[in-house]
Order: C-alpha cells, then structure tokens, then sequence
C-alpha cells in the first residue's frame, strides 16, 4: 500500500506555495492528480474544491486525467519520424489496445507523444518515465515493455 493522499499533501500545508509543491508530490506519485486527491488537498488547504481544480488545471505540467504507472512517449521530431516513429507507434497502439492520449484499463500504461529528447544518434526513441530506449523496432516492442509488466 503506498501512502494516503492525505499523508502526501500534509508536509507541504504550512509552505509558502504549498499547494502547488503538493501537487508536485502527487504527481510524482501517481503520474497525475486524481480527483479524490484534489479535494483531499482543498481541505487540508482550507480553499474550494474548484479552486483546487483549477490550480491543477493552470500549469500544463499537471494532468487531472487518469495516466498509467508507466508514461510511454514516442519522439515525433523530423528526425524520429524518418526513421520510422509512425511504425512504432502503430506497434505500440496494437501491443497496448490504446490510442495515443490513453490509458491501458489496468492503469499500467499511458501513450504520449513528445519532441525530439536529444537522442537523434540512435532513432526511433520512445522514453518509459525516466528511461530512454534507443534504436526502437515494432519488433522491439514486446521484449521492451516486458520489463515493465
Ligand atoms: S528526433 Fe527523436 S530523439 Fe531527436
């Protein structure tokens, strides 16, 4: 069990731009803000629950929507692209059952899009939250995502 909302939010309730810092944590737990987390954090912080919402909303950092454990983005510049980034990420929807902007229904994986991550040496690049996989195959993509299942 991790920890509850509760627990995430309170250690930023009496800083300076808590609200956002908690946020922060949330996000970094969960990849996104879930709503019951929303209205834990406009209690602890004593502001309306819309508020709350639309601070959320505010920063495009934050996502409100549901997002899996695991963050699949695929690299769509130029470069990637040549290369084959539509044949993977064809792969990519086929192997998870989604489309780009969505969330597999184990709440496993989300599939995004990004921009180039530096990294034109060895393309197609697809990041896994942190980690960024060079040289990506539809072939790949089991033995890829089998790491993270
Ligand atoms: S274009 Fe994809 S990593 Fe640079």
């Amino acid at each position: 069990m991790g920890k509850s909302y509760a627990e995430i939010i309170m250690p930023y309730k009496d800083k300076k731009g808590g609200l956002i810092e908690a946020f922060h944590a949330l996000q970094r737990e969960f990849n996104y803000i879930p709503e019951e987390a929303l209205k834990e954090a406009a209690r602890i912080f004593k502001i309306p629950e819309s508020k709350a919402y639309g601070v959320a909303t505010f920063y495009s950092h934050f996502s409100v929507e549901k997002r899996g454990k695991y963050i699949i983005r695929m690299c769509e510049s130029a470069p990637c692209h040549v290369a084959g980034a539509g044949e993977v990420l064809k792969a990519l929807e086929q192997y998870l059952g989604i489309k780009v902007g969505e969330t597999t229904p184990d709440g496993k994986f989300t599939l995004e899009l990004c921009e180039c991550v530096g990294q034109c040496q060895a393309i197609p690049v697809i990041t896994i939250n942190d980690d960024v996989v060079l040289s990506v195959s539809p072939e790949r993509i089991p033995e890829i995502l089998k790491k993270y299942e």
